[in-house]
Parts: structure tokens; C-alpha cells; sequence
């Protein structure tokens, strides 16, 4: 017989079937990973955007629809040669918490200034936008420098960083459901059988220190996702500092304290102080979820904050047990002690059993919480990811029932590959949390459904026009009555559009036969219009068609669905 050389096959394989599964979680990171939408949303600025003063303004400041917090360099503003001009005392209006404002120098000359502004929303999001104006008679500005600050202005949300974001989350969940769900398991359900016991803690230990290691680096990328400032921004001491005074730093640091008490206690267990410890630092990790996201912009707070609490708790539970159950089912069958592999999957089935039925009713009052109306599920890139993360837990539980209750019973009556079987089901299923979980990293990420699709508060969407433009549309409050229509012409840069023609909406509700109501938008500054009006003065959904000309030969349109709130 010839001596094997290289790995053994079924290690190769599962190393090959370990790289694919990355590749393929990568990819998707990628696809759905975008810097996050606009969660706060920039209401007006003073000066408004291509507004020519005749005189030096003493500040700029921006309204948004709820309050925001203002990080480093969160206003700034440059000249026409990229020099910034501001005070550097960005901040917000103290009485009005939704308001950021900048300093300007007595002495700012004519010429064109652009203003660059970056704001957290109050869950934590990021965003962030630039804005022009001209003071005095200046001539046209240098586009390529005004394109460069336009371009700094964006710079945090390029794709790269999003994704690091992302997955840095990912690791973030998967380490801290694997720790605080392991302990769950070691102190409830296994029979601390010796042989297992060092294994079992090594695996919740590891989680452990990879969710503290995602979660250090997380700090870091916030800060370059919060600013914009690019990779300078990585390891700026104020820029830390600034993050971790926000509700992403707070919740960062009571789950870094958590994780260091269980690195602290796991190797030590089962002495009295360490199984307190491990539960300390494992209820610490598990609340820091509640601590910052969506759960701390959304109403009723003590539902969402429970909420949050059970869904992760009971998330840990599944995820965490059945991943160290996998491990003590193997050490089981090569023990050839099917009896004790049979109890311990029925204890875990127990556990298992309330932890469904609890993430699912807390998942339940999320979606809840998130969607409000099921017509935003369809609506919003946010609807379609919880689908298809509910899609996945279904698969999910499929396969943990028949295991229940086909392969389990056959275990114990030591029926042929009953083993075998369970050992490959029971890795689908740890496969199968682990995509839940690399989703919901996605999800906490992206504008919520409710807000995505107008069904609280302002409507907020982007439409292509012509070849080459976008139209963004704002509806204030977009509830049935006076409401504010902004609309923003976009050229291919993302930039507003130097047209000054005629914008004509044309209002209908089909539903009651109304419209089209016609109504000449005002133009408020190069590619920003702004419509006042009753038009919208019942509940339904609208239809709003968009006429610009943007010269004497040529007019862009668009139609843009929009469902008006009671
Ligand atoms: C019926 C199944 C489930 C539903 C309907 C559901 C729904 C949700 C929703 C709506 C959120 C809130 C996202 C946001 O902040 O915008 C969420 C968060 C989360 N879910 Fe689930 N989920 C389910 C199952 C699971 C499972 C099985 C796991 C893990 C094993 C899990 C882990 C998480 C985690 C870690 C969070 C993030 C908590 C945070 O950072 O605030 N979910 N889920």
C-alpha cells in the first residue's frame, strides 16, 4: 500500500466545501452590503442648496426629520480650491437636537463654496451629503475641485467599507451567539461528561474571542463609516474617541466587558464564581444588541428593547447548543454510546423547543416593530431580506423536526446509519443559522421596511429619469394633507443637476378616480424643486408623474408609486 501524502480527503473536502461557503458569504456581503440608506433624512439647509447670497453668511445649518448626532468634521465646509473654510465648531443647536450647524469666519470672501455634512441617525446609521452655494458675483467654479470635495463628501460610503462593515457584524453575531449560546449549553443541558468538557469550552471560548477581535476592528471601520474621511480616519484618536461615545461605541464596550469575563471564566468552569462570571458576561453580550441599531430608534421602546432581548437570547440558545451539540454527538459516536447521544439530543430538544417558539414570537414583534404594514415587505430591499431570512429559519426547522422525531427515535433503537444521518442533518442546520445569521447582518443595516416604503413618517425614494438622471423625492410628512414635495435632479455623480427648467407633478389616485391634478413645481435652487400643497389630501396609493425640461428640445419624465398615509 502506498503511503498517503497531503491532507486526508475528507479534510480537503471539508476545507473545500469551508472555502466555498465563504467565497459564496463574501459574495453575498457584497451584493447586498450598501452603505446605509437614509435613516435620518436632511430636510433643508440654510443656505439651501445653489443659493447665490449676495452676502457672507455667519453659519450654515441643516434640518432633519429627527435628532441626529454630529460626529467629528460632521459640517465642513471648502472653497472653490478644496481650502476648508469653516470654524471647526460643528455641532448641534442646543435647543434643537434634530438641527447641525458650522461656524463661518467674518471675512469669507465672494466665490462658491461647497458644504459637506455628516450625521448619525439616531440608531446609529450614518449619513451623510454635500450641498452649494455662491456668495457675491463669483465666476463659474472650478468643477474638477468642486468634484474632488464632492467626492470626500462621499468617501465613507464606498462599497469596500460597507462590506468590511458588514461582515464584521456577521463575525460580531456568530462569535457572541456561539459564546453566550455555549454556556447556555454547558450549564444546562450537557451532563458535563469529562472527555467533553475541555472541547465544548475551548468552542464557546474561541467564539469568544472572535466576536471581541470583530468587535475592536468594528470600532475602528464605524469611525471611517461615520466621518468619511477614509482610512486616515481608521486609527484617529478623536475619531475613536467619538465613536465610542456614541450608542455604537457604548454598545461595543459593555460587549467587549461581557466577552472579557467569559474568556476570563470558560476555561475555568464549574467552580462556583466562574459559572456567575460566564453568566454575567454571557447576559452582558446579549444585551449590548439592545444597546444601539434599530432598536433604540423605534417605538414602543420597552417592546423593542424585549424584544431584542428575548430574540437574541433565544437566537443564542439554538445557534450555540446546536453547534456544541454537533461536537459532543461526534466525541458520542466514536464512544459508540448511542444511549448517551439519544438523551443528550432530547435534553437539547427541550431547550431547543422554547428557544424556537421564543425567537420566533420576539422575531414576530421585530418584523412587527420594522414593517408595520405588509405591503412594505414587497416594497422595501428590507422586506425581501427578512423574507428570505424567514425563508432560510423555515428550511431550518424542517429539518431540526425530522431529526426530532425520525432520527433520534432510530438512535436510540440503534438503528444502521441513524448516526450518520443525524451528524449531516445537524450540520444543515448549523449551516443553515449561520446563513441566518450572515442575512440578519444585512438586514440591521438596511433602511427599515416601515420607513423604506412610507409607511411612517417621511417618504423617501430615488427614481431613474432620462438616460442618465436620478430623481430623488422627499414627501414631508407624507401623511393626508399639506405636505412639502422636494425633488432632486441628479446627474451621474450623484450630484444635483445644473438645470433650472419647469418641473410639473401631475397627482393621481387612481383608486378614486382622482387626477391628474397638475402643479408647477418652484425651483428652489439648480436641480432642487419644492411643492407645497393640499394635493395629497387622502390616504392611498398615488401615483406622481415628474416632467422636467431640461432644454428647449428635450423633457425628462418619470412616474413614481407612492402610498399617502392616513
Ligand atoms: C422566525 C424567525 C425570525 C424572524 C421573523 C426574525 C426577525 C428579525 C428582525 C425583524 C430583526 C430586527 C432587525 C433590525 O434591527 O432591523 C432581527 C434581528 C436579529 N435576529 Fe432575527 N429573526 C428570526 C430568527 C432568527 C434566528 C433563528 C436567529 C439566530 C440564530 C436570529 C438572530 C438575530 C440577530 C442576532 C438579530 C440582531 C439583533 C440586533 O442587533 O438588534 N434571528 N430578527
Amino acid at each position: 500500500m502506498s503511503p498517503r501524502s497531503g491532507p486526508h480527503p475528507g479534510l480537503l473536502a471539508a476545507g473545500q466545501r469551508a472555502g466555498a461557503a465563504l467565497v459564496l458569504a463574501v459574495g453575498l456581503l457584497l451584493a447586498l452590503a450598501r452603505p446605509a440608506g437614509a435613516h435620518a433624512v436632511l430636510q433643508a439647509t440654510n443656505p439651501a442648496d445653489g443659493e447665490e447670497l449676495e452676502t457672507a453668511p455667519a453659519e450654515v445649518t441643516l434640518q432633519f426629520n429627527e435628532p441626529v448626532t454630529a460626529p467629528l468634521g460632521a459640517v465642513r465646509v471648502f472653497d472653490a480650491n478644496a481650502e476648508r473654510v469653516d470654524l471647526g465648531d460643528a455641532g448641534n443647536v442646543s435647543e434643537d437636537p434634530s438641527r447641525l450647524r458650522v461656524g463661518l469666519p467674518g471675512d469669507l470672501r465672494d466665490g462658491t463654496y461647497v458644504a459637506t455634512w455628516s450625521a448619525l441617525s439616531t440608531d446609529a446609521h450614518p449619513v451623510r451629503g454635500a450641498f452649494l452655494f455662491t456668495v457675491g458675483d463669483v465666476e463659474a467654479a472650478d468643477d474638477e475641485a468642486l468634484s474632488a470635495i464632492f467626492a470626500q463628501a462621499e468617501g465613507g460610503d464606498s462599497p469596500l467599507v460597507a462590506t468590511a462593515a458588514s461582515g464584521l457584524r456577521f463575525l460580531v453575531y456568530i462569535g457572541s451567539l456561539l459564546a453566550a449560546g455555549g454556556v447556555i449549553f454547558l450549564l444546562w443541558v450537557h451532563d458535563r461528561r469529562p472527555a467533553e468538557r475541555r472541547p465544548l469550552t475551548a468552542l464557546a471560548t474561541v467564539g469568544a474571542g472572535v466576536a471581541a477581535v470583530a468587535s475592536v476592528i468594528g470600532i475602528a471601520v464605524q469611525g471611517v463609516l461615520v466621518t468619511g474621511l477614509g482610512a486616515a480616519a481608521l486609527l484617529d484618536p478623536e475619531v475613536l474617541g467619538e465613536t465610542l461615545t456614541s450608542s455604537y461605541g457604548a454598545a461595543a464596550v459593555v460587549r467587549l466587558a461581557g466577552l472579557g469575563a467569559l474568556l476570563a471564566a470558560l476555561p475555568r468552569l464549574w467552580n462556583r464564581p466562574a459559572i456567575i462570571a460566564t453568566g454575567v458576561g454571557a447576559a452582558a453580550v446579549l444585551a449590548s444588541f439592545a444597546l444601539t441599531g434599530h432598536t433604540v430608534s423605534t417605538e414602543p421602546r420597552w417592546l423593542v428593547v424585549g424584544a431584542t432581548l428575548s430574540h437574541t437570547l433565544a437566537g443564542a440558545a439554538w445557534f450555540g447548543g446546536l453547534v456544541l451539540l454537533l461536537v459532543a454527538l461526534r466525541s458520542r459516536r466514536l464512544a459508540d454510546d448511542p444511549a448517551g447521544g439519544g438523551r443528550l439530543v432530547a435534553r437539547f430538544s427541550t431547550l431547543a423547543t422554547s428557544a424556537i417558539v421564543l425567537v420566533s414570537a420576539a422575531g414576530l414583534a421585530l418584523v412587527w416593530s420594522q414593517v408595520r404594514a405588509p405591503r412594505a415587505l414587497i416594497a422595501s430591499a428590507y422586506g425581501w431580506t427578512l423574507l428570505a431570512k424567514v425563508a432560510i429559519v423555515a428550511a431550518v426547522l424542517a429539518v431540526g423536526f425530522y431529526n426530532n422525531r425520525r432520527l433520534v427515535p432510530a438512535i436510540t433503537r440503534g438503528a444502521g446509519d441513524a448516526w450518520q444521518r443525524l451528524g449531516r442533518t445537524v450540520r444543515f442546520e448549523v449551516i443553515g443559522l449561520l446563513a441566518v445569521v450572515l442575512v440578519t447582518a444585512v438586514l440591521v443595516n438596511l433602511v427599515p421596511a416601515r420607513i423604506a416604503a412610507g409607511v411612517t413618517g417621511v417618504f423617501s425614494t430615488y427614481a431613474d429619469i432620462g438616460e442618465d438622471h436620478q430623481i430623488n423625492m422627499t414627501i414631508d410628512p407624507n401623511r393626508a394633507g399639506t405636505n412639502d414635495v422636494h425633488l432632486y435632479l441628479l446627474g451621474q455623480d450623484g450630484r444635483p443637476a445644473d438645470t433650472t427648467g419647469d418641473l410639473v407633478l401631475a397627482f393621481s389616485l387612481p383608486a378614486e378616480d382622482i387626477g391628474p391634478i397638475e402643479r408647477e413645481a418652484l425651483l428652489a435652487g439648480p436641480g432642487h424643486w419644492l411643492q407645497t400643497g393640499p394635493e395629497l389630501s387622502i390616504p392611498g396609493e398615488w401615483r406622481i408623474e415628474i416632467r422636467i425640461r431640461v432644454s428647449d428640445f428635450e423633457q425628462l419624465s418619470t412616474e413614481v408609486p407612492v402610498t399617502v398615509n392616513p
